[in-house]
């Protein structure tokens, strides 16, 4: 990597020179073509996005990525075992031990949580941060803040102050740190946050050369969520861990507001198990349910893209259970084990993450330095995928979890995955923990109460530690009115 002088004086001048230089000799010149025609805040900011991309890394993915994408091996792919949740043939006495081990790591603070809000959030075409999106049923509180509610909630639960990572990207990090600085961190002390930029990389055209977007800008998109890692390790996150005391990563979308963003049975299989990296599984609600699937490969476990399983193959059942064979589905929350992470972002012992190439329309420019907006595909993005690390772990653990209680992720505007599935999937949840308990309810056939209603997680973040509130407030609101919101002055 290279690393710009700031920009003044000789040093800059010096700096800037070696910059051009071995651009020139990685055959990557051109993106200083239109210098001359550059004032020097856009010259600054050319020189500042160049000195961001690494060519030594750029030069291999050339070598290797470059041609006709390789298919992804699928032919000797057996689905990965996975632990069942005791309704579905787990074995209770060890999730209860699990959940104890999990416990007593959090009560050591052990445990430092992950949030991966780098994303461009295209889909959901929400204006600002995702984690900034109005989330929950009634009060319309934003996913940042229902997630520090979590760790607030956590924390009073384990007595411990527990550090909270969030990847920005450039395009969000200023927005991202400003609405936490806004909102008073929502109750959590400033110096436990720590937002952090992912990194990008360029888009380059067939033949491996750099896109420009404008003639003083590279075409540059964010890593992916696998550069999450190397994020960690530039931004000194995980000795920031070590000094605290954390060694053990919970890592999850910002997009899913139902997470259980600490969950001590999960923490607690992956300690007992001696994984260094688990994962949750979900299983698949129907063939075609878009997710990536965990599998075995070479006798390691790995998540295999639904684009890159043949349908077919994906509608295979077990004929031994009656349930589709590729069942285990992933919602993207993991467990890493510091050591563990570092040595991905840092790519020992062979373990650097894979790069990922997807072709793209990218706005760019002509050799006169006009703009195009290609109608087809006319450049190649590289991204890096966190569940890639998989592969490499020791012992790695894929567990089940419930839906209803653990995904409901906000991704498109309409349709699935959207604010009103979401929304749905938060009060089905909501009512299910107020009936439980009692409380005068009505719902329909899925679950669902006839108005909004709202629990925040300081009231209760599952079910046991709703019932502990609920049995304790008086008086208690049965039957349900409308619009009520427990846990909404905490
Ligand atoms: P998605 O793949 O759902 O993408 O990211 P997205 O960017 O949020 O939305 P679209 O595809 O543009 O509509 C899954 C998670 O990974 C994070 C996102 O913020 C989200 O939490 N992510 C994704 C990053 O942090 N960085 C990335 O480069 C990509």
């Amino acid at each position: 990597m290279f690393g710009l002088p700031r920009p003044s004086g000789k040093a800059f001048a010096y700096g800037v020179q070696s910059l051009i230089d071995a651009f020139h000799r990685a055959g990557q010149g051109h993106v200083f073509a239109f210098l001359d025609r550059l004032d020097a805040a856009e010259r600054s900011r050319l020189f500042a996005e160049a000195a961001e991309v690494d060519l030594a890394e750029l030069d291999r993915l050339k070598r290797t990525l470059l041609g006709t994408a390789a298919a992804v091996e699928v032919g000797d792919l057996a689905p990965a075992p996975y632990v069942p949740l005791p309704d579905n043939g787990g074995d209770s006495l060890k999730w209860i031990q699990a959940r104890a081990a999990g416990e007593e790591a959090l009560r050591a603070g052990r445990v430092a949580v992950f949030t991966v809000a780098g994303g461009q959030g295209t889909r959901l075409g929400f204006d600002g941060p995702k984690g900034t999106y109005p989330v929950t049923p009634v009060r319309r509180r934003p996913l940042f803040a229902v997630f520090a509610d979590k760790l607030r909630a956590a924390e009073r639960r384990y007595g411990r102050r527990i550090p909270w990572f969030i990847l920005t990207s450039h395009q969000n990090h200023d927005a991202t740190e400003a609405f936490f600085a806004q909102h008073r961190w929502f109750g959590l002390q400033p110096e436990q946050v720590l937002c952090l930029r992912q990194g990008r990389m360029p888009a380059v055209d067939s033949s491996g050369r750099i896109l420009l977007e404008t003639p003083g800008s590279l075409a540059l998109s964010p890593d992916g969520h696998g550069g999450s890692l190397r994020a960690l390790e530039r931004a000194g996150a995980f000795d920031r861990m070590q000094a605290a005391g954390a060694d053990i990563i919970s890592y999850f979308q910002v997009d899913n507001p139902l997470v259980r963003a600490i969950d001590p049975a999960f923490i607690g299989w992956h300690l007992l198990t001696g994984s260094e990296m688990s994962s949750k599984m979900v299983p698949k609600a129907h063939p075609e349910e878009k997710v990536g699937m965990f599998c075995r490969r070479h006798g390691r476990t790995c998540v295999i893209e639904y684009s890159d399983l043949p349908l077919e193959r994906q509608r295979e059942v077990d004929p031994a259970t009656g349930k589709l064979r590729f069942l285990a589905g992933s919602i993207a929350i993991h467990l890493f084990s510091r050591d563990f992470a570092r040595r991905v972002a840092r790519g020992e012992d062979g373990m650097a993450l894979p790069f990922h190439r997807a072709e793209k329309k990218i706005p760019t420019i002509d050799a006169d330095g006009r703009s195009i907006q290609p109608a087809r595909p006319n450049g190649i993005k590289f991204e890096l995928f966190v569940f890639d690390a998989l592969p490499f772990a020791a012992h790695p653990l894929v567990l089940e979890t419930d839906r209803a209680g653990d995904f409901a992720p906000v991704k498109n505007a309409e349709g699935a995955d959207s604010p009103a599935t979401c929304r749905d999937a938060q009060l089905r949840l909501f009512a299910s923990w107020l009936r439980a308990c009692g409380a005068e309810l009505p719902v329909d056939a899925n679950g669902q109460p006839p108005f909004p209603i709202e629990v925040s997680p300081l009231f209760g973040d599952d079910l046991a530690a709703f019932a502990e509130s609920w049995r304790r407030l008086e008086p208690k609101p049965s039957p349900v009115p409308a619009g009520l919101c427990l846990g909404a002055d905490a």
